[in-house]
């Protein structure tokens, strides 16, 4: 047998109703790979998230994540193989503390594999807000965050299930230019590895959806551009930002 890719997307489609959200994508990455992907709104890069973590089932198409096929798993099972993501439209229990939230996601099989008491989870929820730079909130409701916060707090559940493919959809979104900053340092971070607190993190691959390109570019060392669900481009930042097809459908339109 030949080497297993980590990820490896073949020929997936999805559509909706008369539109053809994602249209015969294919790529492949690597464990140590940082990987970003942009396009324009509707371009169908949300879509292609959620085909991957299980969200939707693609009308065609495979996903393997380290040789498993993961199309027609449920999400909490593929959650249980190592991939872990954040959303564009942050749902966070409102009612529970915030730190409640993380818990849920230190409860997964897959963090408590380890054989901690439940105790311990507490602890643990701590570091991954701390990680994300919210730990000072803790106690407060989830619903009095700000867009900012929430978006560290979704870093914050995604990180404590200590993924290894980590799918980060426009983690940027709502953050000050401050903010944006202190976040990407932090992916940098995580994606390095190492032990935070009680997290024990192997530094996970990431796919991250962005329109901050330049933010972006300074994280990932492979971009995939996508026009209409199909794959325009797919290449190193600089490769990337100098392709004719890209500049006519994204970067010409005001994209950042
Ligand atoms: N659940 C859905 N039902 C119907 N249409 C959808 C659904 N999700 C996404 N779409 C449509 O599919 C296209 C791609 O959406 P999306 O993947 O969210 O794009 P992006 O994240 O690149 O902005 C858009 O035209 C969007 O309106
Ligand atoms: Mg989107």
């Amino acid at each position: 047998m030949g080497v297993q890719p980590f990820l490896e997307i073949e020929g997936l489609s999805k559509r909706f109703g008369g539109l053809q959200a994602v249209d015969n994508v294919g790529f492949s990455m690597g464990r140590n790979e940082i990987l970003g992907m942009i396009g324009p709104n509707g371009a169908g890069k949300t879509t292609v998230l959620r085909l991957i973590t299980g969200i939707l089932k693609p009308d065609s198409g495979g996903i393997h994540f380290k040789g498993k096929k993961i199309v027609g798993r449920k999400t909490w099972n593929i959650v249980n193989l190592g991939i872990a993501c954040t959303f564009q439209n942050m749902r966070p229990f409102r009612r529970l503390p915030i730190i409640a939230n993380v818990m849920v996601s230190c409860l997964s099989p897959r963090a408590m594999k380890r054989g901690e008491w439940v105790k311990r989870v507490e602890a643990k929820a701590m570091d991954a807000l701390e990680f994300a730079g919210i730990s000072d909130m803790a106690l407060e409701k989830a619903s009095t965050l700000s867009q900012g916060d929430l978006k560290r707090l979704e870093v914050a559940r995604a990180i404590a299930t200590e993924p290894e493919l980590l799918l980060l959809d426009e983690p940027f979104g709502g953050l000050s230019p401050a903010e944006t900053d202190l976040m990407a340092k932090s992916m940098k971070r995580l994606h390095k590895g190492g032990r935070f607190g009680r997290l024990h993190s192997e530094g996970p691959a990431m796919i991250i959806v962005e329109h901050k390109l330049q933010q972006l570019m300074k994280i990932v060392n492979r971009i995939i551009v996508l026009n209409f669900g199909i794959i325009i481009a797919d290449g190193t930042p600089e490769e990337v930002v100098n392709n004719p097809q890209v500049i006519e459908a994204y970067l010409g339109q005001g994209g950042t």
